[in-house]
């Protein structure tokens, strides 16, 4: 895995992409270094892929599993020059690598079974036709975005501000965005006033990403740490709180990144509307309900250190668990590209695949 300079591609209407193939590899903007250096990391095999997607080079739950399809494209290509006789089962170990990666967004896994679909039905050299799977699946993250945006625009009355979490944006996905799709849309459409973002501890996904991702867009925005949520809400001023989501259960229960349980409650409380924004590849029915989504837990030092350097008490310890689980109950619109499910529940989940 090798680490350049040179800058990303963008698709139209969006400025930011954090996945390309080009010149025969994959090429991921290096989101460890953002805002800081725009680098990227250019993967040529299916260990470069698995160990970018273990170590945030890439991240958000749509953008971890285009990148995996791109993976299973790769260990494919090396597997069929390097064991011609023997390539579907080393691919098959190579598939068990990239699901071991991160546990909660189920979009890997998705992505991992579309692929192994793709594979099943292939004779001859699989890479050219497992690329284009990679790419059509891409490409329809990024229409599933648009569409996403459109529908979600439509529920926000202006003047509205809103609160976002994490970063569900262009970075986080194919491209566009889920919830930064839908407040791109919303902003070009008139019906923002003001976008907050939280800073997103412990990894700074708001701080850095998407403060970063908006302002490349001319979209203006306003930090607030996590412990400033609350107190803002209580203001009045923000009508909806619009996040994404790494695995929604078959009863509408949605994991997210740490904090947006919290979040949610507080938006109850203050009458603040919630708003998850994703597509269905991230809704995962064998999954029952929120207690049965793995959460993945980090190491301790994305807590206890500072770009590098100890910032808590010698001695202290972390637990840092970097996903929650939102009750059902406390989300009032789930956007998708299927359409938008008010007041989610078991039924109205399971209808949208019907
Ligand atoms: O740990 P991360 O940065 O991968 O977590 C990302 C999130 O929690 C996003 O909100 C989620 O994946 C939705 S991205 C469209």
């Amino acid at each position: 895995m090798t680490t350049t300079a040179s800058r990303h591609d963008a698709p139209a209407g969006s400025f930011v992409s954090p996945i390309a193939w080009r010149e025969d590899a994959l090429h991921l903007l290096d989101q460890r270094r953002l805002p800081a250096r725009r680098e990227e990391v250019v993967c040529r095999d299916v260990s470069d892929v698995a160990r970018a997607i273990r170590e945030m080079v890439v991240r958000g739950a749509p953008a971890i599993g285009i990148t995996a399809a791109y993976g299973v494209a790769l260990a494919a290509r090396e597997r069929y020059r390097s064991v011609p006789g023997r390539w579907r089962e080393a691919v098959e170990q190579d598939l068990e690598t990239l699901a071991a990666t991160r546990p909660t967004a189920v979009n890997l896994f998705w992505a991992l079974r579309h692929m192994r679909d793709c594979l099943a039905g292939l004779d001859d050299d699989p890479f050219p036709p497992l690329l284009t799977a990679a790419q059509r699946l891409h490409a329809a993250d990024i229409e599933a975005n648009r569409r996403m945006g459109v529908l979600g625009a439509a529920l926000i009355d202006p003047p509205c501000a809103v609160l976002t979490h994490c970063n569900a944006g262009a970075l986080a996905t194919g491209g566009y965005g889920t919830a930064l799709g839908v407040i791109r849309a919303a902003h070009e459409e008139g019906r923002i006033t003001r976008v907050y973002a939280d800073e997103t501890r412990p990894w700074l996904q708001g701080a850095r990403l998407t403060a970063w991702e908006l302002l490349q867009d001319g979209i203006d925005v306003t930090l607030v740490a996590e412990g400033a949520a609350a107190h803002l809400l209580r203001q009045g001023e923000v009508g909806w709180i619009v996040v994404g989501a790494d695995r929604i259960a078959a009863n509408g229960d949605v994991a997210n990144k740490i904090g947006t349980y919290g979040l949610a409650v507080a938006a109850r409380f203050h009458g603040v509307r919630f708003m998850v924004v994703a597509p269905t590849s991230t809704i995962d029915l064998q999954t029952p309900d929120g207690g049965a989504i793995p959460i993945e837990n980090r190491a301790q030092d994305e807590l206890l250190c500072l770009d590098g350097r100890r910032i808590a008490a010698e001695g202290a310890q972390a637990w840092n668990p970097v996903f929650d689980v939102t009750p059902a109950a406390l989300v009032d619109a789930l956007v998708t590209e299927k359409g938008v499910i008010e007041a989610p529940a078991r039924e109205k989940v399971t209808a949208l695949f019907s």
